[in-house]
């Protein structure tokens, strides 16, 4: 910046700079917080705005513009710390600049009369910003949220690539409209630049909200079921670890990873003497039991969002050399999602503890995996659960955004009734 600054050019117009910032801030103004901790602006078009606008003495100008112009009232309030602000505004300058050094070095090249050219120096400087700035962001949320990039990018930049992409065009007119109408003119690009934030923010919601119904579904089926809280929670994870560690795709991990947190939802469909009786079940009950993944599948199927998680969902019973249910697949015939969340479950149930037991403990758990790996469990799933936990510790899957339980489950219910009946009020009914 003192560089560019020192001394500050002869010809440059100090009421330009001041109406870039002043866009540019009120675009700042209006960030939108997206899944996988990234924070999604508008400010892409105003800043490319101000590289293209021959008014401002480039690169002084649009540098200037970038470095005030991206002040938010959380970096005032002192969130992030001052470094973190120091970086995004080092982010914004160095990724402004590199557009002008691409703008600069094509400017040449541009024939005025060729819509060609004009069209690839867009694409050229909008690609070298975006590039800069969005790449050093990804980068620094995936550090600091311990997010893989590649989820990140699933998640979030994937999502929304339209509305960001859609921002380099519109900087370049509204820099071209600013210098041949008026500079009045340029604000109405305000308007597409709020509906892609609005994109942005509608994308953001639906995805929590399907997310909070997922989650809230499966909660229910944990209490139900007698398990603590966050039992299907914590198969979620580990079957995303195991997902991530055999390198499937990031679609893939996410639905088996809602798989997780809905493979059981089929107990709804299973009658509550049968789910929660202490003792073992008998043969006909063990059948009603058993059919637990074909309701899930059932319930799962008519909702489009859900429906690819059904094969997932039915086949989570199934052994890896035949023997399990509902249809009895083996091996490869098994979704790979199944044999995952058998892995998952099995390793869940035995290192938590539930209500009327401690947890057997990693060890017992890993030789209960070793000792059925090629009969219930896929050995290549044993080794990468084995490969994970190596990496990442025997806490790692540990549930730490759930509250702790603060109401008495069902299960839990019961059984204190079963112990002491409650003495009926002859009023009450
Ligand atoms: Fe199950």
């Amino acid at each position: 910046m003192a560089r560019i600054s020192t001394p500050p050019p002869q010809s440059f117009d100090l009421g330009r700079v001041f109406f870039w910032i002043i866009v540019t801030l009120t675009a700042a103004a209006l960030p939108v917080y997206l899944p996988g901790g990234l924070r999604a602006t508008i400010t892409t078009a105003p800043l490319l705005a101000a590289v293209f606008d021959p008014g401002l003495s480039n690169p002084f100008g649009a540098c200037w513009v970038a470095f005030v112009g991206t002040f938010e009232l959380r970096d005032l309030r002192g969130e992030p710390k001052w470094y973190g602000t120091f970086f995004n505004k080092a982010e914004m300058v160095l990724s402004t600049f590199a557009a002008w050094l691409v703008w600069a070095a094509t400017d040449a090249l541009v024939r005025k009369d060729d819509p060609f050219s004009i069209v690839a120096q867009i694409v050229a400087v909008g690609g070298t910003f975006a590039i800069a700035n969005n790449g050093l962001s990804l980068v620094v949320t995936s550090v600091r949220t311990s997010t893989p990039l590649s989820r990140i990018w699933a998640v979030s930049i994937s999502k929304i690539a339209i509305g960001l992409v859609s921002q380099v065009p519109l900087g370049w007119l509204m820099a071209e409209v600013a210098d041949k109408v008026g500079q009045w003119a340029a604000i109405l690009f305000m308007v597409p630049l709020l509906l892609a934030r609005y994109s942005f923010s509608k994308y953001a919601e639906t995805r929590d909200l399907f997310y909070g119904t997922v989650s809230a579904l499966s909660q229910a089926v944990d209490a139900k079921d007698g398990f603590t809280r966050g039992h299907a929670d914590r198969v979620s994870r580990i079957a995303g670890a195991i997902a991530r560690e055999l390198g499937v795709s990031e679609r893939e991990i996410e639905q088996i990873e809602l798989a997780g947190l809905l493979h059981d939802i089929g107990k709804i469909g299973v009658e509550d003497r049968i789910l929660m009786k202490p003792s073992r079940l008998e043969p006909d009950e063990q059948e009603l039991m058993r059919r637990h993944p074909i309701y899930g599948a059932s319930i799962l199927e008519p909702s489009a969002a859900l429906r690819p998680l059904v094969p997932i969902v039915l086949h989570h019973h199934e052994n890896f050399d035949g023997s399990g249910y509902p249809e009895g697949l083996k091996g490869a015939e098994i979704p790979l999602g199944s044999r995952i969340l058998l892995v998952a479950d099995t390793y869940e149930a035995m290192t938590s503890d539930r209500i009327y037991r401690k947890a057997p403990g990693h060890d017992k758990a890993i030789e209960q995996l070793h000792k059925y790996r090629g009969t219930q469990f896929d050995p290549k799933i044993v080794r990468a659960l084995e490969a994970c936990i190596q990496r990442r510790g025997q806490t790692s899957f540990e549930v730490s955004d759930l509250p702790p339980i603060n109401y008495e489950t069902l299960a839990e219910l019961r059984r204190r009734l079963a112990r002491d009946p409650v003495v009926r009020d002859a009023h009450a009914g």
